[in-house]
């Protein structure tokens, strides 16, 4: 993922998430990832019911103040789906839906410290995780920091990227870790030399593949026979994982063969839509 996903507001495959999340008038559908809140208006403007989640305070409390109806807002991790909704009273839904990352306000905000462009504390959490970014630069062995960046960024310069955090230490900004990296690669791929590092940061720090599999699994539990789960992913972890996890569960009906991407004029106008692939499956069983 790159920082410039960060210019555009505009919700990603809009269309083609609401057209597969099959959304109808007096529907329930959970929108796992609330963001800004695009997707979330385009289930309620087709007549659905929205439970949205988001385990960052600032996107909940942006929504709470539209004073939408028929939307209800969960603060949490969406890997707590299952036990939310039951506390929340309800038993099953008709869609789940997850447009993966970090939102545009994350990236626009330095204080946040997703930007490797954007002078800022290193923190990466999309929560109220207690890990940040700063805890694993500075005090994770060298052996840890490569296998992440390696894990999570596939950055097949892992060790040496490592190795020159290690002799940097103490990096305590965004800007000051983009440098040290950038120095021990050179620029010679396209794009930002930090990026598969400042990605590989974020996911650990956020857990997001775990996260992922702990909510697809909760949606096997809370979607109905026909209900639908779409999820929207940004880079090859993560929609590798959604299709290996939607291939193999006993409970899911593949509907997408080949992932979803936008129409060449979105990945014009968004840049944060070139990466996106949509995957979709409809929960298996007898409909009543
Ligand atoms: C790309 S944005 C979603 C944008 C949204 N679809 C829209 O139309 O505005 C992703 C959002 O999901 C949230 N998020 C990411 N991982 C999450 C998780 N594990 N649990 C809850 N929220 C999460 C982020 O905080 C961010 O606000």
């Amino acid at each position: 993922m790159g920082v410039e996903q960060g210019l555009s507001h505009t919700p990603v495959l809009f269309e083609a998430a609401l057209e597969w999340l099959d959304v109808r008038p007096g529907g329930l559908y959970v929108d796992a990832t609330l963001g800004g809140a695009g997707h979330t208006r385009g289930i309620l403007e087709r007549g659905g019911e929205v439970v949205a989640f988001d385990q960052d305070p600032q996107a909940v409390e942006r929504a709470r103040a539209l004073k939408l109806p028929k939307l209800r807002l969960v603060q949490a991790n969406f890997r707590h789906l299952t036990a939310e909704l039951s506390q929340l009273g309800v038993a099953q839904v008709d869609g789940v839906l997850a447009d993966l990352g970090v939102s545009s306000y994350h990236f626009d905000d330095p204080e946040r410290g997703f930007s490797y462009r954007l002078e800022g504390p290193l923190d990466m959490r999309m929560g109220e995780g207690e890990l940040t970014a700063e805890e694993v630069v500075n005090t994770f062995d060298l052996e840890d920091i490569a296998d992440i960046l390696r894990t999570y960024g596939e950055e097949n310069r892992a060790y040496r990227i490592a190795r020159r955090i290690v002799e940097a230490r103490p990096i305590r900004t965004t800007t000051q870790l983009a440098e040290v990296v950038r120095r021990a690669t050179g620029f010679r791929e396209a794009g930002h030399p930090a990026r598969r590092t400042f990605q590989a940061l974020r996911i650990y720090v956020n857990d997001e593949l775990g996260a992922l599999r702990e909510l697809m699994e909760g949606a096997a539990q809370a979607l109905r026979p026909g209900g639908r789960l779409v999820v929207i992913s940004f880079h090859s972890l993560e929609d590798r994982l959604v299709k290996h996890f939607l291939r193999d569960h006993p409970g899911f009906t593949v509907l997408t063969k080949k992932p979803v991407i936008p129409q060449p004029e979105e990945m014009e106008s968004n840049p944060r839509a070139r990466s996106a692939k949509l995957r979709a499956a409809e929960r298996k069983g007898e409909r009543e």
